[in-house]
């Protein structure tokens, strides 16, 4: 039996986190596709131009602008998407935040910014639109995670971990979704080019740009493949190196991204004391 795949006639596709990067992309490609698409982020003004620019495509897109770490928000868009505008056939969890973590300089509140959007900004989507999907038998979910989190890997001790939870999420979903009628998917891109990777000081490899994710992931969501990933070569040479024995893996990623000769701040910076000092 093949799955479900959510087409313009079931109903609406929400996205969250689409006001840039690969959500806007993803939400511009799926209206071009005929789709109704409710888009989520905190900037409303960033939403309201991305409804303009999709004004003359086949579908149409739907503002609900809110803040992914605060379940009730999430709970009144899931509640507006239903009553007011139709009814959720798809949900693409994709809002997420990359803070690089340095560890000459912990820092609390990248760890906590980034479990409180990556993590539970994912269940605080993912617990109402599984709870309307229930009732209906059918429905499809994606969550966004990334090849960040099949291994570790340099300045990724937050974000990274997130993203190796979300695969570990969506796995584990899966075997209870599929006896429900709702499909799970998970999405691990490698590098695109957006407003959260161009800070980055380190050379991409297989950087893509966003309409090429969204491309991917528009094709990705209609095939019955669990993982969408891409660009192939590079995440397959990704989940090869996790395979290997652990002092060949961290040999490998300090070759790679040359992370050893870089020079480490320790001991040059003076000792951030902790708030009880
Ligand atoms: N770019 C890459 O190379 C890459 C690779 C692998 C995976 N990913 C993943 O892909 C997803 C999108 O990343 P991107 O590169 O497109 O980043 P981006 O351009 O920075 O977009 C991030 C989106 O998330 C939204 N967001 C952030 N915090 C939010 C919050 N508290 N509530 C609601 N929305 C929030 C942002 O909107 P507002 O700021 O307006 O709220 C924005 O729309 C992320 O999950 C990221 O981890 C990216």
């Amino acid at each position: 039996m093949r799955d479900f795949t959510a087409r313009p006639e079931h109903g609406l596709v929400w996205i969250s986190g689409a006001s840039s990067g690969i959500g806007r992309a993803l939400a511009l490609k799926l209206a071009g596709e005929g789709y109704k698409v409710a888009v989520t982020a905190r900037s409303h003004e960033k939403l309201v131009e991305l409804q303009a620019e999709a004004s003359g495509l086949a579908g149409s897109i739907v503002v609900l602008d809110g803040d992914v770490t605060d379940a009730e928000d999430m709970e009144h868009i899931m509640a507006s998407i239903e009553y007011e505008h139709g009814t959720l056939a798809m949900a693409i969890l994709n809002a997420g935040v990359y803070l690089p973590v340095h560890a000459e300089d912990l820092n609390r509140a990248d760890f906590e910014k980034s479990f409180a959007v990556n993590l539970s900004g994912v269940v605080n989507c993912l617990l109402p639109a599984v709870r309307h999907m229930k009732a209906k038998g059918q429905g499809q979910i994606a969550i966004v995670s990334s090849v960040t989190g099949y291994g570790g890997l340099p300045t990724g001790a937050a974000y990274g971990a997130t993203k190796a939870a979300l695969i570990n999420m969506a796995e584990s979903l899966k075997f209870d979704l599929d006896k429900m009628g709702i499909r799970i998917q998970l999405i691990c891109p490698g590098f695109v080019d957006t407003p959260a990777t161009r800070k980055n000081a380190f050379p991409m490899p297989s950087l893509v740009s966003t309409d090429e994710a969204a491309r991917q992931i528009a094709a990705g969501l209609k095939s019955q493949a669990f993982e969408i990933s891409f660009p192939r070569r590079f995440t397959m040479m990704l989940k090869l190196a996790r395979m290997l024995p652990y002092s060949a893996y961290f040999m490998l990623v300090n070759r790679v991204t040359g992370w050893r000769e870089r020079p480490s701040s320790a001991g040059r910076h003076p000792v951030t004391p902790h708030p009880a000092e």
